[in-house]
């Protein structure tokens, strides 16, 4: 089986106070190798709170998150890093770029946390290299030396999915990535995803509120009562792109 990541059983709940909210009740999914899932929900479903704990941000109360069959959520912090920082790319609902680096220099950032001081002297041209062929890709090959400031949303947003790229990630983790965009550029960056999902083969996990970007997808999956449900009325597993069972492993389960 090709599944590239995986939830069993996720549950999360939160405490303010004596108050406690339960937000995920027992969550499988899996994310196949090579497609693109859109997750939608209403506000306060709890999307972002399961995407951080599938990208390892946060850890759930129960259940686990394996990547490639292994339970990566269980590991030592050191070891889940490596994992988070190669294997899995985040894209962030407000981009999280660093304010004061320029487009460059945010998008090496994230290949200077996987190494030494040592390890990021010798590899710094080849990162730096890559980073600019990647903003290149993203139509920013002009704007390397702005700073986020300097940037509109769409460009911010191709500077974070450019960062999410630059360690070679097997899958995008994306929360609204389109949620702050005007229709248009919106469009520009699904096409960019769409794109990036082709061409290298990156899967995506796109967590959405926009109905063209659910139908798109290879599958829609909703999360309602903090547990999850097929979301487009078609068969969880069948492909938007393709006739059913396109996706390898693409079977009955979330
Ligand atoms: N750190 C926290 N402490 C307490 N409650 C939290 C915390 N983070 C989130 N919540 C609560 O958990 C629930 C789920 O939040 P989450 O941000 O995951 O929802 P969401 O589906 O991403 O919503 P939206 O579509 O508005 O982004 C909400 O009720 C929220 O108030
Ligand atoms: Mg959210």
């Amino acid at each position: 089986m090709t599944d590239l990541l995986r939830a069993e059983g996720i549950t999360k709940t939160y405490r303010a106070g004596n108050r406690k909210i339960p937000v995920l009740r027992g969550v499988d999914l899996r994310v196949l190798e090579g497609e693109i899932l859109a997750l939608v929900g209403s506000s306060g479903a709890g999307k972002s709170t399961l995407l951080h704990i599938l990208g390892l941000l946060d850890r759930p109360d129960e259940g686990v998150v394996r990547y490639r069959d292994v339970p990566v959520s269980r590991l030592s912090a050191a070891r889940k890093a490596r994992v988070r920082h190669r294997e899995i790319g985040f894209v962030f609902q407000f981009y999280h770029l660093i304010p004061e680096l320029d487009a460059l220099q945010n998008v090496c950032l994230g290949a200077m946390m996987l190494t030494s001081v040592a390890g990021w002297l010798g590899m710094r041209r080849r990162v730096k290299d890559r980073a600019r062929e990647l903003l290149g890709r993203m139509g920013l090959g002009d704007r390397l030396r702005n700073r986020p400031a300097q940037l509109s949303g769409g460009e911010r947003q191709r500077v974070a999915i450019a960062r999410a790229l630059i360690a070679d990630p097997s899958v995008i983790l994306a929360d609204e990535p389109t949620g702050n965009l005007d229709s248009r550029t919106s469009e520009e960056i699904l096409d960019l995803i769409w794109r990036i999902n082709e061409e290298d083969g990156v899967s995506f996990l796109l967590v959405t509120h926009d109905a063209q970007v659910a139908s798109r997808a290879d599958r829609c999956l909703r999360l309602a009562d903090g547990v999850i449900e097929d979301g487009t009325g078609r068969p969880a597993g069948e492909s938007a792109r393709g006739a059913p069972g396109a996706i390898p492993g693409g079977g009955k389960e979330a």
